[in-house]
């Protein structure tokens, strides 16, 4: 048993790609069917921001390296699979994705469904699995992450977000963070909140954490969408406003929307004030959250 050692965040975020590659490795041996090619290709090449939250969490929880692997795993698959459906014909449809072809170019379009189901059950095979921990943490991980997966999370906002695309009078303020909150926020504040989770101790402050920083996420990501260009950011660009999303920036303009996201990494940072200094990576990532190119 391991525990997981301070770092500045840039040399943490590295690190929880790797942990999540390592592990992956362990659960999806590299062979050579398309399902298992097709399910590893889509969670590799990330930034891995989600699973760097569940090792921070777990590190100021006092969670060995072992379990806070499988749960870093856990969410970057659930979020691959998120990716993998999203870029499909039918919802996005984008032929690139962190600088490659998206899985249904490289494959076809059944293999994407498919693995994206695959890697969506992958992720609860995760949590539940014995080296995680208590079956009580199991449980709690489990049941926190199909809430935040499914029709009351990300999926449901995936739906409030193709169903903005045909409506034409305009979306309140409210309705976009309804629809940000769903697609994105949840998987963020999960990732947040499971090392909390995993050490059975208190979840506020991380949930708070996760709440801001999943809606400045998405508002950086609004924003790369206007002002990035596609060789860097990895995935096509200026897309957004051709399809008529609701988002920060239709709505607020430019300048708002960012105002608005370094309000909100903020509130994310005054929310970790109970762990003090142990928190400071946490910070970091915060205010790179707002300041990243891809
Ligand atoms: C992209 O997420 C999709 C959104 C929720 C906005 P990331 O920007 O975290 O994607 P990867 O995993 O680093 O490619
Ligand atoms: C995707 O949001 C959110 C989920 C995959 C749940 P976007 O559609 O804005 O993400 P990108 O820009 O394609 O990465
Ligand atoms: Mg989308
Ligand atoms: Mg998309
Ligand atoms: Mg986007």
């Amino acid at each position: 048993m391991h525990a997981i050692d301070p770092l500045p965040f840039t040399q943490a975020l590295p690190r929880a790609q790797r942990v999540v590659q390592t592990c992956l490795d362990a659960m999806i041996l590299p062979t050579q069917d398309d399902l298992s090619a097709a399910m590893r290709y889509a969670v590799v090449g990330g930034k891995a921001l989600r699973g760097f939250l569940v090792l921070e969490g777990a590190r100021l929880h006092g969670v060995q390296i072992g379990p806070a692997s499988m749960a870093a795993l856990a969410i970057e698959c659930l979020h691959a699979y998120s990716l993998v459906h999203d870029d499909l014909p039918c919802m996005d449809d984008d032929d690139l994705r962190r600088g490659q072809p998206t899985v249904h170019k490289k494959w076809d379009e059944a293999t994407a469904v498919l693995a994206g189901d695959a890697l969506q059950t992958l992720a609860f095979e995760l949590v539940n699995h014995s080296d995680i921990g208590t079956a009580e943490v199991s449980r709690r991980l489990s049941y926190s992450l199909a809430v935040a997966a499914g029709r009351g999370g990300m999926v449901g906002g995936q739906m409030l977000d193709i169903q903005a695309e045909s409506r034409s009078d305009g979306h309140s303020l409210a309705e976009i963070e309804a629809i940000q909150t769903g697609k994105t926020g949840a998987l963020i504040r999960w990732s947040a909140m499971a090392g909390a989770m995993l050490g059975a101790g208190e979840t506020g402050p991380l949930r708070t954490y996760g709440d801001a920083l999943g809606l400045a996420f998405q508002i950086a990501d609004d924003v790369l969408d206007v002002e990035g260009d596609a060789a860097t950011v990895g995935k096509a660009v200026g897309k957004d406003a051709d399809a008529g999303k609701a988002t920060f920036v239709s709505l607020l303009g430019l300048d708002e929307a960012k105002r608005r996201a370094r309000q909100l990494t903020l509130e994310a940072c005054d929310a970790l004030a109970c762990y003090g200094d142990d928190a400071e990576t946490l910070k970091e990532a915060a205010r790179f959250v707002i300041t990243r190119s891809h």
